[in-house]
Order: C-alpha cells, then sequence, then structure tokens
C-alpha cells in the first residue's frame, strides 16, 4: 500500500479525505480526538507546500433539517484553532464557487468543504458512491490521500469513488492504526468487551479467540451470554437470535462472564435476577474477578464500557477497570468513541485510541476494508 511519502505532493492540489465525524453539541465539538489524529498529516503537507482540500462526512444526511444540523462549520472552527490558522471553507460540494474556492489555493493553505453526505439528500450520491459524483471531485484535485481510518468500511464517493480516479495513498493516521490494530490482531492478549449488542462483537470474538488469555464480558450484551447460561436476565435486552452461536463460544472456556451485577434494584448475584430487573453494571465480585484475570496480562484491547457508567449508580465496573489498568500500566487498546469517552472521564490515557468505531471492529473481525483493498489493488496495476 502506498503511502503518503511515497506521492510528490510538492505544489499539488491534494485532496485529503479525513474522518471528522465526530460528537457535537450546542455548535460545539465535544470530542477532538479525530480531529487531533489529522494533523500529522495535515502538517505534513502543509511543509511539503501542497495546496489542502479536506473532505470528511458528519452524521447521516436524510432530509434538509439533518444539514441544518451536520454542519461542519463547528469543526472548521476546531481545526483553526488547533492549528492556531484561518482556513478557507467551501458551503459547496460542486460548481463555480468551489471550484473557484480550491483554484484559488495558495501552497501551504486548507480549504475545508461542507459535509460529503450533503450529497446524499435527495439522492445518495455520495453513500452509492456514484461516479459522476466521485470522478467531479477527484477533478478539483492532483493527487489523493485517504486518511479517514473511521470510514475504511464504507466504499462511498469521497473515499472509495476519488481513489479511482486520481493517484492516491493512504496518510499517516491510516498507517497508524493498521500497524496497531495488526499487534491486537496477532499478540496474545486479553480482551474487555461491553455495550449493547452482541451482533457487533460476535465477529471480533470469533477472530480473536485463538490469540486471546481471555475474553472478559460486562455492559448489557451479557445479558445474551448469560441466558445461553439459561439464567435468567429479566428485562435485559437479549438478541435470541444469536444465543446458539454465543453457547457454542463459551464452550471455548476463554469467555468470562459476570457473577454479580448491578440492577435498579442494587447488586445481584445472577442467579437472583428477578424479571422485572435490568442489567446495568457488573457487580463488585465480578471487577474483582475480572481484574484477576488482567494481573499478569501484558496486553488489553477494550471495546465498550461495563454499564451504563454516565449515570453515577452504574458507572462502579467501567471506572474500576480503568482505574486497574492505570494502576498496574498494562498496555491497552481503546477502541471506540464511547469507551474512548469513558476512558477520559477516569483520568485513563491509553497506550492506543483507535479513531475507528466500526472500522476497528470490521478490522479486527477480519474483514476486508473496501477502501483500503482499492488501495491496494490499485496501486499493484
Ligand atoms: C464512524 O463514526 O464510525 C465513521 O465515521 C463512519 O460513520 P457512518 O457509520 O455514519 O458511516
Amino acid at each position: 500500500m502506498k503511502t503518503i511519502k511515497d506521492l510528490n505532493v510538492e505544489n499539488k492540489k491534494v485532496i485529503l479525505r479525513v474522518d471528522y465525524n465526530v460528537p457535537i453539541q450546542d455548535g460545539k465539538v465535544i470530542d477532538n480526538n479525530r480531529i487531533k489524529q489529522s494533523l500529522e498529516t495535515i502538517n505534513y503537507l502543509k511543509e511539503h507546500n501542497a495546496k489542502i482540500i479536506l473532505m470528511s462526512h458528519l452524521g447521516k444526511i436524510k432530509s434538509e433539517e439533518d444539514k441544518e444540523k451536520n454542519t461542519l462549520l463547528p469543526v472548521k472552527e476546531e481545526l483553526e484553532s488547533l492549528l492556531n490558522e484561518k482556513i478557507k471553507f467551501s458551503h459547496e460540494l460542486k460548481g463555480k464557487e468551489l471550484e473557484d474556492l480550491v483554484n484559488g489555493l495558495n501552497p501551504k493553505e486548507i480549504l475545508l468543504l461542507e459535509n460529503t453526505r450533503y450529497m446524499d439528500y435527495p439522492n445518495k450520491l455520495e453513500s452509492n458512491c456514484d461516479k459522476e459524483l466521485s470522478s467531479y471531485w477527484a477533478s478539483l484535485g492532483d493527487v489523493f490521500v485517504l486518511d479517514a481510518f473511521g470510514s475504511a468500511h464504507r466504499a462511498h464517493a469521497s473515499t472509495y469513488g476519488i481513489s479511482e480516479y486520481l493517484l492516491h495513498a493512504v496518510g499517516f493516521l491510516i498507517e497508524k492504526e493498521l500497524k496497531e490494530l495488526d499487534i491486537i490482531k496477532n499478540e496474545t492478549k486479553t480482551i474487555i468487551l461491553g455495550g449493547a449488542k452482541v451482533s457487533d462483537k460476535i465477529g471480533v470474538i470469533k477472530n480473536l479467540l485463538p490469540t486471546s488469555n481471555k475474553i472478559l464480558i460486562g455492559g448489557a450484551m451479557c445479558g445474551t451470554f448469560l441466558k445461553s447460561q439459561n439464567i435468567n436476565v429479566g428485562n435485559t435486552f437479549v438478541e435470541e437470535e444469536k444465543i446458539e452461536e454465543v453457547k457454542k463460544l463459551i464452550d471455548q472456556d476463554k469467555i468470562i462472564l459476570p457473577i454479580d451485577v448491578v440492577t435498579e434494584n442494587g447488586i445481584k448475584e445472577i442467579n437472583n435476577i428477578s424479571n422485572d430487573e435490568s442489567i446495568f453494571d457488573i457487580g463488585p465480585k465480578t471487577i474483582e474477578l475480572f481484574t484477576s484475570h488482567l494481573e499478569n496480562e501484558k496486553l488489553v484491547l477494550i471495546n465498550g464500557t461495563m454499564g451504563l457508567y454516565e449515570n453515577p449508580k452504574y458507572e462502579n465496573g467501567t471506572k474500576e477497570l480503568f482505574n486497574y489498568l492505570l494502576s498496574k500500566k498494562v498496555k491497552t487498546v481503546v477502541c471506540g468513541g464511547d469507551t474512548g469517552n469513558a476512558s477520559k472521564k477516569y483520568n485513563f490515557t491509553p497506550y492506543y485510541l483507535s479513531t475507528g468505531g466500526g472500522a476497528s471492529l470490521e478490522y479486527l473481525e477480519g474483514k476486508e476494508l473496501p477502501t483500503l483493498k482499492i488501495m491496494e489493488d490499485k496501486n499493484e496495476q
């Protein structure tokens, strides 16, 4: 796979596709990790006198109201403050106004385009990787750099589409993500998994089980695992269609389930959950059990929280595990925005915080990410 250093970007118009799909509240970016992680590539391009055309999606656009809610203007502000310079912004994604802005760029200058998914309404041109749109966007630049790791599982016009028409390479963030996730894939580790749905994680469990010492399961998804062992989980969300698959995984002995939990009525042994209760966190005995499995661990992957950590009543599991990892200085890779937010809340700085949500999970599942695949294939030609 070609990397940015293999491209001649000197004085070139470089289209840089980043993933600035970041949480925004009251017009302000509230988690800037993805923006910060794009700076290395941006700064490299500036040092090499490129004219930088930045593109990203934000949210999903299915109506005119969605457009209003998902403008990239707050991202522009955040990027300006991180770079300590003004950048240009194009409200248009096609047409003369945009072309004039592109053609007026000087070396080292940055132009951020409005949310690429504006082109998804009324026709899903971006998400359906429309050929005309892809070639039009490609015509704006001389070369293409893909650094949107978080979107690498999406074959959209601004990712996959542009790379069909322009000389291209991946940026520093994608290089770093692949390096760190390959370590997690191949080295022996313990995995802490949480979150709501088993179906999101089952592929990762299957793929990483052979290289894992243990997989510790918390979060609402433990409901499906416990139910597969004929434990009554009350009102906890269960994915019935996954029970048989989950049963087979548990037979492999590496999966560790909670032995007590926290429901709306407090701490409960798992054999004591009533029909009208739901699991909101793991209990103190489970925290002890999980930490005992982490005791001599050199590498940990954590994806998903142990409970509804936003509510102080249900934060203990997540908080205590982060505290433990912090005290033992375990090399920990964190995947997923929510898990990243939780780690921040408990002052835990992971060894590596992946910028990919779905993309990281699919990569860890062993799936081929379409946009990365085209970057490889095209370069072989
Ligand atoms: C993400 O946040 O996972 C990526 O930006 C992809 O977003 P999407 O799921 O809306 O395509």
